[in-house]
């Protein structure tokens, strides 16, 4: 056990003891919020270019033209790692620099920045976990259709073979998809994110499709490097019902289908829920093998947990018909989310208990708030601490009644570019001053080193 001190007199003690020897230290990234040098070296654009260039689509007008230039300073990004002890890194590969036209030609000079990286993390001591699509579509996908159609999922497997093909015999951890749910719901459906669609059609058939091409993608994995570890990373929540009228639990067990079951169910061979069919009211594009397909066996599972849902019904309102409800007096972070670790916990059981899961990771979890460099240079961010403590104690307790979790990545190593957010919003335990590309150690990333330091200490003297 560590007892970590936090701000305002509390305390957290996290149960180290219930994490095996050799879980996974990590930091996770995302390539487009990152790597910035979008028209280097045979790069194409993504749907994240057009959207973030598009006026009024991102805070500021930001996009990821630069971002944290980690595409020329990722040996220095590798050096930070080393500093904070961690021991994986998630990071995703731009598809948009390996296959620019989506489907096709193959960019030696893209795939290349791949190996060397992996090879850099290698030599670090530091296992790459690598995500395969973390939204950035090639935009001349886009431009045929994007994800409402079957071809992007043949697409994306062929480009999933080549980096397999390339990076397999090195790369054991891989993911498929990051979020799904972001990619369907919220870029085609509530339109904030790229491509920046209001479609509920499109946003089915998108959903689909990505789980189609999950599918064919944990094939081409498997074809290429036989013995990876695969899995699906999805952004689920706890979901509550604003009071218990009958009208707002039905809201929440509909919400409960939009963001939890939709994503989990089909992976595990239970099809698309039906109550959810029923309520989009959208034909699937169905066609024979496919659910075969996209239950593909899976190795783990990946969790991005950041916040719980209170909801009430909306009949009136989109699908799924359940608008969210803000609960007051409760802590949030800078981005207006609720701030409540027992989600973690919930969520890793439920993946546990109900869907078999044999190996977990938590691929993200992480919190925002406004830092500053202070006179001395140091970035002091008691709140990021606490968070990340607390959701860790949940973490620890969670494995402590059997979730085989093996693994944590906290997001993210660098503040970057989040999204519709732009740069405002900081996730880093890594401060990045954009005009100087200058980094500095958080004083949570400082506080996830010595957690990081002490479990492995503990884990030698225990084996
Ligand atoms: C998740 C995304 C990640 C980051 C965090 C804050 O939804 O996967 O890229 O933006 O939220």
């Amino acid at each position: 056990m560590t007892d970590s001190p936090v701000h305002e007199g509390t305390s957290v003690t996290i149960d180290l003891a219930a994490l095996p020897h050799d879980f996974l230290w990590g930091t996770a990234t995302s390539a487009y919020q990152i790597e910035g040098a979008v028209a280097e070296d045979g790069r194409a654009p993504s749907i994240w270019d057009t959207f973030s260039h598009t006026p009024g689509k991102t805070a500021g007008g930001d996009h990821g033209d630069t971002a944290c230039d980690h595409y020329h300073r990722w040996r220095e990004d590798i050096d930070l790692m080393r500093r904070l002890g961690v021991n994986a890194y998630r990071l995703s590969i731009a598809w948009p620099r390996v296959v620019p036209d989506g489907d096709g030609p193959v960019n030696a000079k893209g795939l290349a920045f791949y190996d060397e990286l992996i090879d850099g993390l290698l030599d670090a001591g530091i296992t790459p976990s690598v995500t395969l699509y973390h939204w950035d579509l090639p935009q001349a996908l886009q431009d045929r259709g994007g994800w409402p159609e079957r071809d992007t999922a043949f697409a994306f497997a062929d480009y999933v073979s080549v980096v397999a093909e390339r990076l397999g015999d090195r790369v054991t951890h891989w993911a498929t998809l990051n979020e799904p749910l972001c990619s369907a719901w919220i870029g085609h459906l509530e339109g904030t994110m790229a491509p920046g669609w209001t479609d509920l059609t499109a946003a089915v058939r998108a959903s689909y499709h990505l789980l189609f091409g999950h599918g064919l993608a944990v094939r081409a994995v498997r074809a290429a490097a036989p013995g990876a570890l695969i899995g699906i990373v999805n952004n689920l929540s706890t979901i509550h019902a604003a009071t218990d009228r009958p009208e707002d639990l039905a809201a929440a067990h509909r919400m409960d289908g939009h963001t939890n079951r939709w994503w989990l169910d089909p992976v595990h061979g239970r099809g698309f829920p039906a109550d959810m069919r029923e309520a989009y009211g959208v034909e699937l594009p169905e066609e024979p093998g496919d659910s075969a397909a996209i239950a593909a066996p899976l190795d783990w599972l990946g969790l991005n947990y950041y916040f719980p849902q209170t909801v009430a019904d909306d009949p009136d309102g989109p699908a799924p018909y359940a608008r969210a409800v803000r609960r007051e007096g409760v802590p949030r972070t800078g981005m207006d989310w609720e701030i409540d670790a027992s989600g973690i916990e919930t969520l890793l059981l439920r993946l546990t208990q109900d869907y078999g899961a044999r190996r977990l990771y938590v691929t993200e979890n992480g919190s925002a708030f406004p830092d500053a460099v202070r006179p001395d240079g140091t970035v002091d961010d008691p709140e990021r601490q606490d968070y990340l403590l607390r959701h860790l104690a949940a973490c620890a307790s969670a494995a402590r009644k059997g979730a085989p979790l093996a693994g944590y990545f906290a997001w993210s190593l660098l503040d970057n570019f989040e999204w519709a957010y732009g740069y405002d919003k900081r996730f880093g335990l890594v401060h990045v001053d954009y005009a100087t590309q200058r980094r500095t150690i958080k004083g949570t990333g400082h506080r996830y080193a010595e957690v990081v330091r002490t479990h492995r200490s503990q884990a030698r003297r225990a084996a």
